[in-house]
């Protein structure tokens, strides 16, 4: 069962900027926006840039690729919220000086795929 997993410590990540880890098998994307940590997939949903790198402004990162804008907190798409294209977001904590985030198994997320 998955657990939170430490990927960096308060003062890593600076404020308004993001930083790819490898959590659980997924590539997470952490943000640090008015001094609140947040996390979603790293890989762009378009064609996998890493939003980590991306610009940051108004709770949301510009893909460097294609200007694709999701919200940092939620992983929703900016420029059509309506649409089911989205990227996952995770819990974060910090404990103590530890930032932690939390990603599912990925056989947690795919439970009862090609039963009959
Ligand atoms: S890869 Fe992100 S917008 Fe195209």
């Amino acid at each position: 069962m998955a657990d939170f997993q430490t990927v960096a410590h308060v003062g890593d990540i600076p404020e308004g900027e993001g930083r790819a880890f490898h959590v659980n098998g997924k590539m997470v994307a952490v943000f640090l926006t008015n001094g609140e940590y947040s996390a979603i997939n790293d890989l762009c949903p378009h064609m996998g840039a890493s939003l980590a790198s991306g610009y940051v402004e108004e709770g949301g990162v510009t893909c460097p690729w294609h200007a694709w804008r999701f919200c940092v907190k939620t992983g929703t798409w900016l420029d059509n919220p309506n649409s089911k294209t989205r990227t996952e977001n995770y819990d974060v904590r910090v404990a103590g000086h530890e930032i932690q985030v939390l990603v599912p198994d990925p056989l947690a997320t795919t439970a009862g795929a090609g039963e009959k």
